[in-house]
């Protein structure tokens, strides 16, 4: 279910604040019907006609992008920070990431234009496991990897348990490489989480979301998504929530 107005603007007919006018000027029919109300929503299955002329969904596209550091999940930035559709500019569908990974975080970032889709994908109740590989500061103890499996207590509510794994350490540097799987989304949750152990993350990377990986590509290159890998993660999505 997507809002009127932003299927109208991703089927290219006009900006979103337009489609509200149109909406509000009685020139969008659903099924028939004229709908004047900006909050009613659709589905791929409903007819839409602008003027009377019926509009063409664009199809639906997905991506597997290898987002660097220093790049903003987000279509715009006000602060003209770069985004990650600059990376797609030669792609004419209104993509947009699902979920996001910080400015400073880089690694697999999922886009599409497919609003279902992407809520599916983003909602609580899944359990698609995010794997990432972290570098910290400080050496964690064994006790401390399994503080943060067992769940931890961050200023929104515990975290559901998470698996972690020592990679490596330098201890001239005094710093570790740690792998941590969570399939939780909260807003720099991993951070979050090393930071409560008292070892903060100096860089991050997410290295796998669900099956798929950055096998492949280098940072700042794009795939698409087969339709096999689209209708697996659809079925990963539905069995866990
Ligand atoms: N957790 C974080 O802290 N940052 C990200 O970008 C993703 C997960």
């Amino acid at each position: 279910m997507e809002r009127l107005q932003k299927v109208i603007a991703h089927a290219g007919i006009a900006s979103r604040r337009k489609a509200e006018e149109l909406i509000l000027e009685g020139r969008v029919k659903v099924n028939g019907s004229v709908v004047k109300e900006l909050g009613r929503k659709v589905t791929s299955s409903d007819r839409i006609e602008v003027d009377g002329v019926q509009i063409e969904g664009e199809e639906p596209v997905y991506f597997l992008f290898y987002k660097p550091r220093g790049v903003i999940s987000s279509v715009q930035d006000d602060k003209g920070r770069k985004v990650v559709t600059d990376f797609f500019e030669t792609i004419k569908e209104r993509i947009y990431p699902v979920g996001r990974l910080d400015y400073d975080t880089s690694g697999l970032l999922l886009l599409t234009n497919d609003g279902e889709f992407a809520n599916l994908l983003m909602h609580p109740s899944n359990e698609i496991d995010k794997v990432y590989v972290a570098k910290t500061k400080g050496i964690p103890t064994r006790e401390k990897l399994t503080s943060l499996s067992r769940g931890i207590v961050l200023e929104d509510g515990k975290t559901a348990p998470a698996k972690t794994k020592l990679l490596s350490v330098d201890k001239k540097k005094d710093s570790a490489i740690v792998e941590i799987t969570i399939h939780e989304g909260r807003n720099r949750q991993v951070r979050r989480m090393f930071e409560a152990i008292g070892h903060p993350v100096l860089k991050l990377k997410r290295e796998r979301y669900g099956f798929l990986t950055l096998n492949g590509l280098r940072t700042g290159e794009i795939r698409e998504l087969t339709h096999h890998e689209v209708k697996q993660l659809r079925v990963l999505a539905m069995k866990k929530s």
